[in-house]
């Protein structure tokens, strides 16, 4: 039985009139991948229990769109326990507390987001909450350096992973919908379909009959169809930062500049992400390691580009051109 109950997920189950509650403060975790989240799971009797009981704890995994049979990550009796597949040597219960059976997973890796769910297995039945993990990230457009609508599937999700991301699923668009994203070229999805998000309907887009959302072509034929795409970077590890520099650049001597500097000319997916998370901004255009010039801006003003805050586009500017650039350095 299932009682939400300010804002506790709650279940319960009678045994020999002592009962089993399994619940989670918290069944939405935000996590930044590459670092590690603790998905809460706790139970306790009630009455309270004179001798301890043998209890197995188990986790499941299944993606977010609910497609898909539940995967196993662990299973814990006592000390005793076992990590399966991709979740093998990264995930451990916290046990900080009797009773506690969360889940730490250590470090995060790109396709771990999904619905988690945590079963407290007594005797003959069961109880269990699920908690969803997420991450916090940030979707930008992509189109190839050669034009528009120019990837197939296999080179979208390539074009995203040289540039630090990946592929966006379908709950991270909508989100960034949600947050104002409006563009009107459709981009190749993790699920190979082909969507756009408009936030404004208007002629140039789509028409103004449709409602404002998130439009799908469908799913598309992989190889045939093309598409820009929609990345997904979840965090930065290290530092994006403005080069300074006594003069311009061209592409060579930009990517040059970097290294001299002790770090590497900048990434797509790690501007966006230092734009995000770090609030970088800067009203001076650099040259990015894919061959784009862009700069990032969080408090719009004069001369630097429209009204809203984002990372504005040069595109793929001749490389003989002089601008500034975006280096990128790893912390430790
Ligand atoms: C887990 O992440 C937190 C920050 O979210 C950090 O303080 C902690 O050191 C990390 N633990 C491990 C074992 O990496
Ligand atoms: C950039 O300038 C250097 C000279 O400083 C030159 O050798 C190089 O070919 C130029 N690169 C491009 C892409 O124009």
């Amino acid at each position: 039985i299932n009682y939400f109950f300010q804002g506790i997920v709650r279940c319960q189950f009678y045994f020999h009139k002592i009962r089993l509650h399994v619940e989670s403060p918290e069944t939405l975790v935000s996590a930044v991948q590459g670092s590690n989240a603790t998905l809460p799971c706790h139970y306790r009797y009630e009455p309270a229990l004179s001798a301890p009981r043998k209890t197995r704890v188990k986790w499941f995994w299944q993606p977010v769109s609910g497609e898909g049979q539940e995967r196993d990550v662990m299973v814990a009796i006592g000390t005793r326990h076992r990590s399966y597949g991709d979740f093998k040597g990264r995930v451990r219960l916290r046990r900080s507390a009797p009773g506690d059976a969360s889940l730490v997973i250590n470090p995060l890796q790109s396709d771990d987001t999904g619905r988690y769910r945590c079963e407290i297995i007594d005797g003959l039945e069961d109880e269990s909450v699920t908690v969803q993990l997420k991450f916090r990230g940030v979707v930008f457009p992509y189109h190839s350096s050669r034009g528009r609508y120019l990837m197939n599937f296999h080179e979208a999700k390539e074009a995203c992973e040289k540039q630090d991301a990946h592929l966006a699923t379908f709950e991270q668009l909508y989100a960034s919908w949600d947050e104002g994203l409006d563009w009107c070229n459709a981009g190749w999805l993790m699920d190979g379909t082909a969507q756009y998000p408009v936030v404004e309907p208007r002629e140039a887009c789509g028409g103004t009959e449709l409602a404002p959302g998130v439009r799908s072509y469908g799913v598309r034929d992989k190889s045939l169809d093309r598409f820009d795409a929609f990345c997904f970077t979840s965090s930065i590890r290290g530092e994006v930062y403005f080069l300074q520099h006594h003069f311009k650049l061209n592409f060579t001597e930009a990517v040059e500049a970097c290294q001299s500097d002790g770090g590497r000319i900048a990434k797509v997916g790690q501007l966006y992400a230092a734009w995000r998370f770090v609030g970088l901004d800067q009203c001076d255009a650099g040259w990015l390691a894919d061959g784009s010039v862009r700069y990032p801006i969080i408090q719009p003003r004069m001369n630097c580009g429209t009204s809203e805050p984002g990372v504005r586009s040069f595109g793929f500017p001749p490389k003989h051109l002089k601008h500034g650039v975006f280096c990128y350095k790893v912390r430790w």
